[in-house]
C-alpha cells in the first residue's frame, strides 16, 4: 500500500509499543544510493549545546551539505549561529515538519536531550535516513532495541556518538587488552567522581515563569509529559537531572566511561545487576549511584562471568580492595576505568592515555599508541560508502541498554535484577519492567 511521508512516518511510530518485535517499515523508504562525486545532505536537529560541535564535526568533510536545521529555540546560541553559518539550509522549530519534507536529506544530526533521540531518530529511520545521534542513544531500553531493529531492517549507517571511543587514548586501551597485555581480565571498576552542576536530588520548584519568545516550549517537551517552564531549570543543559528528560549521571557518562570496557571485552547484555543508591525523589535522579552488574564471559576475560561495577558520587574512587593489585605510586584519575587482568592492570583515564601496570612491576609499562580517527567525519564517509562506523548500533545499542537499565536498578537498591535481553524481560521482579518503556502522549507523533 502507497504511504505518503507524513502516513509513513506515523505508521513507523505507532510500531513503538513492539519493542522486540521486528518492526513493519513502510516500503519505499529506502535510504538513496549515493553517486561517486555526490555530496551528502545532513540534517541537524539540536543545533545548541552539543549539537553545534556536532554539526561542524560532521560538516568538516568536504563531501557534506548541510541542508536542514532544526530547533525548537531561534536564538542565536542556539538555531541562530547554525543558520548564519549554513545561509542555504532550511530552518524548522519542529523536526516532524523537517521530515515531512525530506527528500533531499540522506543522513540526520540527532543532538537533541536524551528524552527526544528515539522519537526523532526512529521518524527519520522510517524514511531511510542515515542516523549520528547522540548518547546515550535512547531515554528507554526498549527505544534503544527500536532503534537497532530500524536501523537492520532499513540497512542504515548509524553511529552513537560516544566519540571518545576514536580517541588515540580508547583506541589504544582496546588495543592493548585485545593483544592480551593484562592477559585474561578477572574484574572491571568505572566510576565518575566529578561532580555534576545541574540539578540532582531535589523537587520540583514551584510555579512558572514566563517562556521566552524564542522558545517553543511544547515542541521542546515533544513526548514527555506536560509542565509548566521554569528559567534555568530545564532548558538548556539542565533537563540531564529530571527523570522525564534525562538518565542522570549514569545515564550522561555510562557510554563513554564503559565504552572501551564493552569495547575491549567485547560485551554484550548484562545477566544481572544490583543498586546502591538513595531513594529517588519523585522527579530527579540521585546524586550518588552504584551499579554492580554481571555479564557473561567472553574470550577476553577470565571466568565464565565478569563483574563490572559502576560508581559515580563526588570523589568517589573504588574501594581499597578493588585497588590492590596496583603499585603504591599509580594515581587513579577522576573519572575512568580499571580492568583487573591475570597479568597486569590497565587504567583508563576519561580521557587521557591509559596506564599499564604489569603483575609485579612497580612503574608504568610502555606501549605502543594507536592513532585516533575522526568519529564525525567517519559517519559522513561511511554513510558514502568510503568507511564503516565503530559505533554502530549493533554496538551502541546493548552498551546503552546496560546504562539505562543501571537507571532501572537505582530505582530498586539492593534488589537483584535478573536481565532476560531476549524476552526483554526482569524475571522474577516485573515491578520493574514498567521503567523499561515508556507511552507516547496521544496523538504528538
Ligand atoms: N558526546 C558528548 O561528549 C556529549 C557532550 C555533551 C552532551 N552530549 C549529549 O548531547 C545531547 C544534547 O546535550 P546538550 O548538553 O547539548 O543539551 P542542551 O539542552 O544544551 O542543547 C540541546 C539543543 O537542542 C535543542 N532542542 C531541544 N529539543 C529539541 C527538539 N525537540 N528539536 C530540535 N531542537 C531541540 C535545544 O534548543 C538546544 O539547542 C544530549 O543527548 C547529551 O547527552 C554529549
Amino acid at each position: 500500500m502507497f504511504m505518503n511521508r507524513k502516513t509513513s512516518r506515523r505508521h513507523f511510530v505507532k510500531q513503538l509499543g513492539l519493542a522486540g518485535a521486528a518492526l513493519a517499515l513502510p516500503a519505499a523508504s529506502y535510504s538513496r544510493v549515493l553517486g561517486a562525486n555526490e555530496k551528502l545532505r545532513v540534517a541537524s536537529v539540536g543545533t545548541g549545546g552539543k549539537g553545534w560541535s556536532d554539526l561542524l564535526g560532521v560538516a568538516a568533510s568536504p563531501a557534506v551539505e548541510v541542508v536542514a536545521l532544526c530547533n525548537i529555540d531561534s536564538s542565536a546560541d542556539h538555531l541562530g549561529r547554525a543558520a548564519e553559518r549554513y545561509p542555504s539550509a532550511l530552518t524548522y522549530a519542529d523536526y516532524r515538519k523537517m521530515l515531512d519534507k525530506s527528500d533531499d536529506i540522506d543522513g540526520v544530526i540527532v543532538s537533541t536531550p536524551d528524552f527526544m533521540h528515539a522519537p526523532i531518530s526512529l521518524s527519520a529511520m522510517a524514511l531511510g535516513k542515515h542516523i549520528f545521534c547522540q548518547k546515550p542513544l535512547t531515554h528507554t531500553v526498549k527505544e534503544a532495541r527500536q532503534m537497532q531493529l530500524a536501523a537492520q531492517k532499513q540497512k542504515l549507517v548509524t553511529q552513537m556518538c560516544n566519540q571518545i571511543q576514536s580517541h588515540s587514548a580508547y583506541r589504544t586501551a582496546v588495543a592493548l587488552v585485545h593483544a592480551g597485555q593484562i592477559g585474561k581480565v578477572l574484574e572491571v571498576h568505572s566510576w565518575q567522581g566529578g561532580q555534576p552542576s545541574w540539578p540532582r536530588n531535589i523537587d520540583r520548584p514551584a510555579g512558572s515563569d514566563p517562556v521566552p519568545t524564542t522558545v517553543a516550549w511544547d515542541l521542546w517537551q515533544g513526548v514527555a509529559p506536560r509542565r509548566p517552564y521554569k528559567t534555568g531549570i530545564y532548558h538548556p543543559f539542565n533537563w540531564r537531572g529530571w527523570q522525564d528528560y534525562g538518565t542522570g549521571q549514569l545515564g550522561d557518562f555510562g557510554c563513554h566511561i564503559l565504552d572501551p570496557v564493552f569495547k575491549s571485552l567485547e560485551l554484550t547484555a548484562p545477566l544481572e545487576l544490583v543498586a546502591e543508591a538513595p531513594p529517588l525523589k519523585p522527579e530527579t535522579w540521585t546524586d550518588k549511584a552504584t551499579v554492580s552488574y554481571v555479564f557473561p564471559g567472553t574470550e577476553r576475560t577470565a571466568g565464565d562471568t565478569i563483574r563490572v561495577t559502576w560508581y559515580d558520587a563526588a570523589g568517589v574512587q573504588p574501594p581499597a580492595e578493588a585497588l590492590s593489585s596496583l603499585p603504591k605510586s599509580a594515581e587513579l584519575p577522576k573519572a575512568g576505568s580499571i580492568l583487573i587482568g591475570e597479568k597486569g592492570s590497565l587504567i583508563i583515564p576519561h580521557v587521557a592515555m591509559p596506564k599499564l601496570y604489569l603483575k609485579g612491576e612497580e612503574t608504568e609499562a610502555k606501549y605502543d599508541t594507536v592513532a585516533g580517527v575522526d568519529h564525525y567525519v567517519q559517519w559522513a564517509d561511511a554513510c558514502r560508502g568510503e568507511d564503516k562506523t565503530t559505533s554502530t548500533f549493533d554496538y551502541s545499542v546493548p552498551l546503552t541498554e546496560t546504562v539505562l537499565l543501571g537507571t532501572v536498578a537505582i530505582r530498586f537498591p539492593g534488589q537483584t535484577l535478573k536481565w532476560d535481553a531476549a524476552k526483554m524481560t526482569i524475571p522474577g521482579f516485573s515491578q520493574a519492567e514498567p521503567f523499561l518503556s515508556k507511552e507516547y502522549p496521544k496523538g504528538w507523533m
